[in-house]
C-alpha cells in the first residue's frame, strides 16, 4: 500500500517529507517522489527504488520550500520508474498530486483528456487526476472546487493530497472509500498530512482523520474539513496516544522482533482497565453493549483476513464455549459472497489491526446493509473499521510496523476471551464463581508470554535447524488449531518457505502422504484436551520418518523422548493456550526468514495493510 506525507508550515518541508516517508516503509513500494513549492514554482524529485534514491536525487538537486508532498508507491498501473512515479504534475505545472488508490474508470477518463488536447506522460491511473484538477483550474475555479469537480469523476477508492502554485498557501486533502487512511496532524503554527500515523507522530498527536467522503483545507493555522460538494463537515480531533518511540526500532534489527518481545507490555495494555479480578467483570465500553442488547443476540459471525482471521477462529471456539452464542467464522473476502443470513440480532465482529483492510471493510458494509449489530476488534484508532462500528474494542498494542502481525495477532486472543466473558455475563449465563475463575486466568497471561519470550535462544537453534527446508506442516486441534495456521503463515509470508496449517485430525485423510525427512512437521501439543490425541501424531510422523518439532507444555517428559524438537510453553488455561503456543511460532518464523537473509519487516510481495480487493 501507498505513502503519502504532507507539510505546511515555517519549516524546510523536505526533511519533514522524506523522514515522514521513511515511517512509512514498512507499508511496502517501489518507487517514490516528492513535490515541493519554492519560488512559486512546483519542484519534484522521484524516482524506482528506495527512499535513498530519492535521497541522493534531492542532494544531488536540492529543493526547498514550505509546503510539499511525498509518496512512496506500490506499483498497480505502469512499472516502477521515474515517470510513474508520484507526485504527478498537470500539464500546466500549477497543480500537483499524490495518490493512493485505483482510478477505476482511468481509461476512459483517459481517452476524455486525451481528445481535450492533453498529453499523459505516464502509463498510471493517477495521472488522469492530476489532469482534471488541471482541466478545471484553468476555469478560474477556486483550487478546492477544482479538486471537487475533478474527484466528481472518479470511480473507485482514492486518498488524495493536492498542492497549487494558484493557490500555495493550501494542501488539499480528500479520502474517497477505502484505500487506506487520510490524516491530517495539527502543529503549532504548522500542519501535517499523511496516509497513516507514525510518518507524523513525532510532531504531533492531535489528529483528525478524514472519514470516506471528506476533503480537507489544510492551511499552516488549521484544517476546514468538508464534504466533496464543498459543504463543511463535522470532525473529530483525536489526541493518538501512541508515542513516536513506539513507530521505532529501537536496539532491535527488525520491528517484528521488537513488537515480538513488546507482547507482555500489549497484553498487559489490551487487559488492563478493563478487568475487575475482585468481581469477575469485564468492562468493553466502546462496545456499547448493554444487557438487553447482549439478550437478544442468538447468532455471531466473526470475519476477517490472514491472522485477524485466525484469531477469528480461536474466538468463535471461546465465544461458543463460554456465552454459547453459535459463530460463523468467514474469511472476510467471502463472507459478502455468500449473502449470509443477518439480522437485527446477529452481531458481526470484525478483526482488523488497520482497520483499512478492504476485504474486511467490504465484510462490515454487507453487514451494515442487512441491519447486524457490528462490532469490531482494532488497533489503529480512527480507522475506517473503527468509525462505521456500532462498538469496538481497541487492541491497544501500540503502532505494529513489521507486516507479519505478531502482537496484533495475541491481543484480539485476549480480547475475544473478554468478550465471551462479558457476552456470558450480560446474558446471565455465568454465575460469579465461574466468572472470577475465568478472569483470574487472565491475570497470568502477561507473565506467561513473557516465559515464552526468555526462551528465545532455545528456538533460535530450532531455526538453525529448519532454516533450509523448502516445505513445513503445522498441525493443531481444537482450540490450537488456528495456531497451526497462524504458525504456518508466519513462517510462510516472511521466510518464503512453503508452509501449511492443517487440523491434526485431517492428517489420515491426506496430508500425511506428505511427511518424509524433508517436510518437517511442528506439532502444537500442549496440556490440552487434546493432548493425546496430538500425542500420537507426533509418533504417526516419526513413524514415516518425518522431523517433529513439538510445541509442548514445561515439565512434559514423553514428547521429548519423541519429538526431534520441543518449543516449551508454560503451562496455561486451556482457553488462553493460543496466546502462549504461537509465541515459539512467531519466534522460530522470525529467526528462519532473519537467517535467511530476507527483508523480515517488509516481505516481498506484501504490505502492512491490504486496502486494495
Ligand atoms: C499477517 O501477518 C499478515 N500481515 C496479514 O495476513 C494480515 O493479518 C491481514 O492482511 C489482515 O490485516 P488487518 O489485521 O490489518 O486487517
Amino acid at each position: 500500500m501507498c505513502g503519502i506525507v504532507g507539510y505546511i508550515g515555517p519549516q524546510d518541508a523536505t526533511p519533514i517529507i522524506l523522514n515522514g516517508l521513511r515511517r512509512l516503509e514498512y507499508r511496502g513500494y517501489d518507487s517514490a517522489g516528492i513535490a515541493v513549492i519554492e519560488d512559486d514554482e512546483i519542484e519534484v524529485r522521484r524516482d524506482a527504488g528506495k527512499l535513498d534514491r530519492l535521497a541522493e536525487l534531492v542532494n544531488e538537486v536540492p529543493l526547498h520550500g514550505q509546503i510539499g508532498i511525498g509518496h512512496t508507491r506500490w506499483a498497480t498501473h505502469g512499472e516502477p520508474s521515474a515517470r510513474n512515479a508520484h507526485p504527478h504534475l498537470g500539464t500546466s505545472g500549477k497543480v500537483v498530486l499524490a495518490h493512493n488508490g485505483i482510478v477505476e474508470n482511468y481509461k476512459d477518463l483517459r481517452e476524455e483528456l486525451s481528445a481535450e488536447g492533453v498529453e499523459f506522460k505516464s502509463e498510471t491511473d493517477t495521472e488522469v487526476i492530476v489532469q482534471l484538477v488541471d482541466r478545471y483550474l484553468s476555469l478560474e475555479m477556486s483550487f478546492e472546487e477544482a479538486a471537487q469537480r475533478a474527484i466528481s469523476h472518479l470511480q473507485g477508492a482514492h486518498g488524495i493530497v493536492l498542492l497549487s502554485t494558484k493557490e500555495a498557501d493550501k494542501i488539499v486533502a480528500a479520502r474517497i472509500g477505502n484505500a487506506g487512511g487520510v490524516v491530517v496532524g495539527r502543529g503549532e503554527g504548522e500542519m501535517f498530512v499523511a496516509s497513516d500515523m507514525p510518518a507524523i507522530l513525532e510532531h504531533t498527536r492531535q489528529m483528525v482523520f478524514l472519514e470516506s467522503g471528506q476533503m480537507a483545507v489544510v492551511r499552516r493555522d488549521g484544517v476546514e474539513v468538508s464534504d466533496l460538494k464543498g459543504e463543511p463537515t463535522e470532525f473529530e480531533e483525536h489526541t493518538v496516544a501512541w508515542d513516536p518511540v513506539a513507530a521505532e526500532k529501537g536496539e532491535y534489527r527488525h520491528f517484528m522482533h521488537k513488537e515480538i518481545h513488546e507482547q507482555v507490555r500489549s497484553l498487559t495494555d489490551t487487559i488492563g482497565g478493563r478487568v475487575d479480578f475482585d468481581s469477575g467483570r469485564v468492562h468493553l465500553e466502546q462496545l456499547n453493549l448493554s444487557p438487553e442488547q447482549a439478550k437478544k443476540i442468538n447468532k455471531m459471525f466473526i470475519t476477517a483476513c490472514g491472522t485477524a482471521s485466525h484469531a477469528g477462529m480461536v474466538g468463535k471456539a471461546l465465544i461458543e464455549r463460554i456465552a454459547r452464542i453459535p459463530v460463523e467464522m468467514d474469511i472476510a473476502s467471502e463472507f459478502r459472497y455468500r449473502d449470509p443470513i443477518l439480522d437485527e440480532n446477529t452481531a458481526v465482529l470484525a478483526i482488523s489491526q488497520s482497520g483499512e483492510t478492504a476485504d474486511t471493510l467490504a465484510a462490515m458494509e454487507e453487514a451494515r446493509q442487512k441491519d447486524a449489530i457490528l462490532w469490531s476488534i482494532v488497533n489503529v484508532i480512527g480507522s475506517q473499521a473503527m468509525r462505521i462500528s456500532d462498538g469496538y474494542i481497541s487492541m491497544q498494542t501500540g503502532p505494529e510496523i513489521g507486516v507479519a502481525s505478531t502482537k496484533a495477532y495475541t491481543a484480539p486472543l485476549v480480547d475475544v476471551y473478554m468478550l465471551a466473558v462479558l457476552l456470558a455475563d450480560l446474558r446471565g449465563d455465568l454465575d460469579e464463581k465461574r466468572r472470577c475463575e475465568l478472569v483470574s486466568d487472565l491475570r497470568l497471561v502477561p507473565d506467561l508470554a513473557s516465559r515464552c519470550l526468555d526462551r528465545e535462544d532455545e528456538v533460535e537453534e530450532v531455526a538453525w535447524a529448519l532454516k533450509d527446508f523448502s516445505h513445513c506442516l503445522y498441525l493443531g486441534r481444537g482450540i490450537n488449531m488456528p495456531t497451526a495456521y497462524e504458525g504456518a503463515l508466519k513462517l510462510k509470508e516472511i521466510s518464503y518457505i512453503h508452509a501449511e496449517g492443517y487440523p491434526a485430525g485431517e492428517m489420515k485423510h491426506g496430508p500425511i502422504a506428505l511427511i518424509d525427512e524433508d517436510m518437517p512437521v511442528v506439532v502444537i501439543a500442549p496440556r490440552d484436551p487434546w493432548y493425546d490425541k496430538m500425542f500420537s501424531q507426533i509418533e504417526q510422523a516419526k513413524a514415516r520418518g518425518g522431523i517433529v518439532v513439538a510445541v509442548a507444555t514445561e515439565g512434559d517428559e514423553v514428547i521429548p523422548t519423541v519429538a526431534d524438537h520441543v518449543l516449551w510453553v508454560p503451562h496455561t488455561p486451556w482457553m488462553l493456550s493460543p496466546v502462549t503456543t504461537v509465541i515459539p511460532l512467531q519466534i522460530l518464523a522470525y529467526h528462519i526468514a532473519a537467517l535467511r537473509g530476507l527483508d523480515v519487516d517488509q516481505p516481498r510481495n506484501l504490505a502492512k495493510s491490504v486496502t486494495v480487493e
